[in-house]
């Protein structure tokens, strides 16, 4: 299994084990991330430090707020690459979206936009927390049907599921991946969140981790020691799918 914790600095949660984090918000000003570029270097030189060595960062491309285009995100990324290269920050970074699956998303798919990727055509999916989107399921099927493996981010958040956890089943059935934020452990996101993650790592439903990064107090949360252990014990589930990206 993983070395883990080999760093004298009991700081560090070792992060290196996962090598890339495929979910953050680390693009200056095109959404709720970073707001500026010295955040956005602040936010990735903290991510390397933790042991990351690739970011795959993923802006939200949620039409009623965030009008996010692949253009707009592809170029931010170029401009972002450029300023880690004038400071000399080494790290891969790249960039895909986390698509928020609403009507927009609906047209992008039956229009044949290409979507932003990451791994083999996966696509970071989102959707409301306030209730379950009725066609979330024809989205989600629409986008299989053109070959792209959707992968639900942070699952766990979706509290409305607390009385209906079937509904986790018949999306892993359909073939969809999860992905567990890191942070949900460590009641950031309270204690429905905790025991929804814990839920689904029970049933070995994680595929991947990711930090869901947006501010520099998830930052401060991501370098507590104790997310350490928790990152340890989801490790040993042995489906973790970060070192193939
Ligand atoms: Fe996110």
């Amino acid at each position: 299994m993983f070395k883990l914790f080999s760093k004298s600095k009991s700081s560090n949660p070792g992060f290196e084990a996962l090598k890339t984090d495929m979910h953050s918000h680390l693009l200056p000003g095109i959404d709720d991330g970073a707001q500026d570029i010295s955040t956005s270097v602040q936010l990735i030189k903290g991510m390397k430090e933790a042991g990351y060595s690739k970011l795959i960062t993923t802006p939200h491309i949620m039409w009623d707020m965030y009008q996010n285009t692949r253009d707009i995100i592809l170029s931010t990324l170029d401009e972002m690459r450029d300023v880690l290269k004038e400071q000399e920050v080494d790290i891969d970074l790249h960039a895909a979206a986390e698509y928020f699956l609403d009507d927009y998303v609906m047209g992008l798919l039956k229009k044949k936009e290409p979507l932003l990727t990451f791994g083999d055509k996966m696509v970071l999916s989102e959707f409301s927390m306030a209730s379950p989107p009725i066609d979330l399921k024809e989205i989600l099927f629409e986008m299989q049907m053109q070959d792209y493996q959707p992968v639900i981010a942070h699952p766990e958040r979706y509290i409305y599921l607390e009385h209906n956890k079937e509904f986790y089943d018949e999306l892993k059935d359909a073939g969809y991946l999860f992905q567990l934020n890191i942070l949900s452990f460590a009641g950031v996101y309270g204690r429905s969140v905790s025991d929804l993650a814990h839920h689904l790592l029970k049933k070995g439903y994680y595929d991947f981790i990711g930090t869901d990064l947006h501010n520099v107090r998830h930052l401060k949360a991501l370098q507590d020691s104790s997310v350490a252990g928790q990152l340890n014990k989801l490790l040993t589930t042995g489906k973790i799918r970060n070192l193939e990206l």
